[in-house]
């Protein structure tokens, strides 16, 4: 069943303290025996080991720390402790469905090398401003127990194109360092084709050199996250480095519901017109309804009431559409 030189191996790693690769020859005889057709021996095995490791606390290869970067990296990185899970967004399925995918890459992702596969890690979420890019972010660090990191971009993007391809690729070694989703939020100010710029020149080696970073092979597993309202801009060569591409889109009807129930909790809403109240709302973000919904609770403890009725969010909704208007006339 299993060859004597991986018996020795392990016994080797024993003697030596070398924890690590005790399991890791552990979980290549489980995907040896995986090729061979006998899942339930390889299931066994990998089961044993994660039970070990997770008693030890050692599931990570490399430590989790949640430090505040410093030096340089202080001003380009914003450490952020995520209290969000995926269950607090309201998701299309099918978004919510890769990014459980992905999850579980990530979580698995020992288990996916034994097997020569690196697990995704380099993700886009595009969408219109208010679908929920940003809080995803979170969630999803939040589900990987993870640090997220945003990018400061302002402090990114100097002047200098040389300057900045070395913060880029200071920020770059972190992720190799330290495990952590790492945010790009607002990613189209990077991975702009710049067409109208007269620095086109410098800003592709920008560009290219961001290409180059993400290429490297990350023993880390860090998630590189990107976020754009405008993928449009975005260079096509940079497209297709991404392993994945989520699209966010303004809320179906049913995702309307869902956002106003989950945001007028915990006041009471027994008798809501909700058809007339998804009407309403259609064409309004997430966030705006999120707003909207927020604020007639709002009024509601300042009524002193704990019952909503269909008027209380009617109308403020009517108010984010009316500014939604506003703001488009400006335009
Ligand atoms: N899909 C969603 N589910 C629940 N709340 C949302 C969602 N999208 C937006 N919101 C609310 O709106 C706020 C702003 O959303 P954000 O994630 O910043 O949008 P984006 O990054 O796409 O512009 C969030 O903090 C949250 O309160
Ligand atoms: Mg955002």
């Amino acid at each position: 069943m299993t060859n004597t030189k991986q018996i020795l191996a392990m016994l080797k790693s024993q003697a030596e303290g070398d924890t690590d690769r005790f399991y890791s020859i552990a979980l290549q005889i489980a995907a040896s025996e995986a090729r061979k057709g006998h899942r339930a021996t390889a299931t066994e095995i990998r089961e044993a080991v994660d039970g070990v490791r997770s008693k030890n606390s050692r599931g990570a290869s490399v430590p989790i720390s949640f430090a505040q970067p410093r030096g340089e990296l202080e001003s380009l990185l914003d450490l952020q402790e995520p209290k969000l899970k995926l269950t607090d967004v309201v998701l299309q399925p099918t978004v919510s469905e890769r990014l459980k995918d992905l999850i579980r890459e990530q979580v698995k992702r020992d288990w996916l090398r034994e097997h020569g596969k690196t697990p995704n890690r380099r993700v886009l979420f595009v969408g219109p401003p208010g679908s929920g890019k940003t809080m995803t972010a979170e969630a999803l660090a939040g589900e990987l127990k993870l640090p997220l990191y945003v990018i400061r971009l302002e402090s990114l993007i100097t002047r200098y194109m040389g300057e900045t391809a070395a913060k880029l690729r200071l920020v770059f070694d972190e992720t190799l360092k330290r495990r952590g989703v790492y945010l790009f939020d607002e990613f189209d100010a990077i991975g702009g084709t710049r067409k109208a710029s007269n620095d086109v020149a410098e800003m592709r080696r920008v560009l290219n050199s961001f290409l180059q970073l993400m290429e490297k092979p990350n023993a880390t597993d860090s998630v590189l996250l990107g976020a754009t309202n405008h993928p449009e801009l975005l260079d096509q060569a940079l497209l297709r480095r991404f392993d994945l591409v989520l699209e966010f889109d303004l809320p179906t009807d049913e995702q309307i519901k869902k956002l106003i129930q989950k945001y007028l909790r915990p006041l009471k809403f027994p008798r809501l017109r909700w058809k007339e109240i998804v009407e309403c709302a259609r064409g309004l973000s997430q966030s705006e309804i999120a707003r909207a919904s927020e604020d007639a609770v709002k009024t509601a403890i300042l009524d002193e009431r704990n019952t909503l009725n269909s008027e209380d969010v009617l109308r403020r909704l009517k108010d984010r559409a009316d500014m939604r208007r506003a703001f488009g006339q400006i335009k």
